[in-house]
């Protein structure tokens, strides 16, 4: 009998009691390829030998000053290298404990921002429909599953949700992606119009859409058309790379892509490595400046920011990142993942779908390709498709609700940095066998 409130009550969890690179291990002596890093968490693998020695080398320093009376050496060093890389415009960082933190704090600080300056009166977010930002209240806020919002409904600060950047289900066949991208901009100006452009606060989004619907990036221009367009009301923009972000699709930043930079960038996951658990805000030079000159404060804090185990962990883990020249071998395996799940997939009765870029990728489960009709929701064949995988030794992350918030199920993949080429065969491999085993019965 566990003690645990574990996700699903009554279910058995394999104990998992090692990991080596790609690989975790279970108490029963069985190894399953994380093919998924967690959730995209894990980028260098498991047990890597030198942030496992930055984190021991800080222990035996100092495990823990209280922000209120201390900087150190490790928090300073790592916001010095956050910002030597950040998109342009950013110049400070505010850490915290994971991405539901981060968003919690861009939320409150963007709102801090317009009262100092003197435009209480913005009060609006704006954010995506099946987007994820965190179970927090002001993250989930803004977050754009329905059913994992409506019980807490109540509980929730007001956010208008317009529509993501989902060009297999939602663009139109007599449109181009860029005239598609352009629609999309001009919902979100007629959303802004209509609050009242000197009433909205920020625009929240996920720079490539992660756990909701499958590694969905976004259509070319949309998110310059999007930048403009906050720009001409003031309007800030907050980007979440809590997943995409740190490397995870082949640039550090996934915006670099986009060719924007954001006010706020929330980051977490990859951050740390799965090594501590760690998430940073990283916060525009005007955002800084308006508090530093003002109040002096951001009126936000949390007794473990800057945690000097996890800024050792995390600092260690951008080292090995750039040391080993990680994000070429996220692009060439991506490249690679991109082709095998093209071959295998492609023309699988009931995968509609295969996107994403680097090493953060989907597929898209339908019952039926020609109309996109996705499965009934009760065959819960996103559970099938882990339950398969997990008997066949892979981790990857499946999740439902792709479609519409409701319907519809995808397949996360989203390996450490370190796979290589026959990983990645074995990867798609047991993928294909679980995907196959999840549908087997159906018509
Ligand atoms: C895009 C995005 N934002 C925020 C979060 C919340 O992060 P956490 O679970 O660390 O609170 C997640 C987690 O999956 C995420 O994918």
């Amino acid at each position: 009998m566990t003690h645990i409130l574990h996700r699903q009550i009554g279910r058995q969890y394999p104990v998992a009691v090692g990991g080596q690179g790609i690989l975790v291990q279970d108490a029963n002596g069985k190894e399953y390829i994380d093919a998924s890093g967690g959730a995209a968490v894990s980028c260098l693998g498991h047990s890597h030998p030198d942030v496992v020695a930055a984190i021991v080398a800080q222990l035996s320093k100092l495990e823990y000053a209280h922000s209120s009376f201390f900087t150190t050496c490790v928090a300073e060093d790592l916001a010095d290298d956050l910002v030597a890389h950040a998109p342009n415009g950013i110049d400070h960082v505010l850490f915290v404990s994971g991405g539901s933190e981060a968003i919690e704090a861009a939320l409150k600080l963007a709102r801090q921002f317009f009262v100092e300056r003197g435009e209480p009166q913005r009060t609006h977010i704006i954010a995506r429909r099946q987007s994820y930002h965190g179970v927090t209240l002001g993250a989930l806020a803004v977050g754009g599953r329905e059913w994992q919002r409506k019980p807490f409904a109540p509980l929730l600060i007001e956010t208008h949700h317009v529509s993501p950047a989902y060009e297999y289900r939602e663009r139109r066949a007599d449109e181009s992606p860029i005239e598609y991208g352009e629609r999309l901009a001009q919902e979100l100006e007629s959303t802004i119009n209509k609050i009242g452009g000197r009433h909205v606060i920020a625009f929240v989004a996920e720079t490539i859409v992660g756990a909701t619907m499958g590694a969905v990036p976004p259509v070319p221009g949309y998110f310059k058309r999007v930048r403009e367009i906050c720009d001409r009301h003031g309007i800030l923009l907050i980007l979440d790379e809590v997943m995409c972000g740190i490397g995870r699709t082949g640039t550090l930043h996934a915006c670099e892509q986009e060719g924007v930079a954001p006010d706020l960038m929330a980051i977490a996951k990859g951050l740390g490595g799965g090594f501590a658990p760690i998430g940073a805000l990283l916060i525009g030079k005007e955002i800084f400046g308006q508090i530093a000159g003002g109040s002096g404060a951001f009126q936000h804090s949390h007794t473990y920011m800057g945690h000097p185990l996890a800024c050792a962990a995390a600092l260690a883990v951008q080292q090995v990142i750039r040391r080993d020249d990680l994000l070429t071998n996220v692009r060439k395996q991506g490249a690679y993942l991109f082709r095998r799940l093209g071959e295998r997939f492609g023309n699988h009765a009931f995968v509609g779908d295969v996107r994403g870029r680097g090493l953060f990728q989907g597929i898209e489960l339908v019952h039926d390709r020609s109309t996109k009709e996705p499965f009934d929701p009760a065959l819960k064949i996103h559970a099938r498709v882990k339950r398969e995988a997990m008997a066949r030794g892979l981790m990857v992350y499946p999740m439902s609700g792709t479609a519409d918030g409701q319907r519809g199920d995808h397949v996360l993949i989203a390996p450490p940095f370190i796979v290589d080429a026959t990983a990645i065969d074995g990867i798609v491999d047991r993928l294909g066998e679980a995907v196959d085993a999840a549908t087997v019965e159906i018509e």
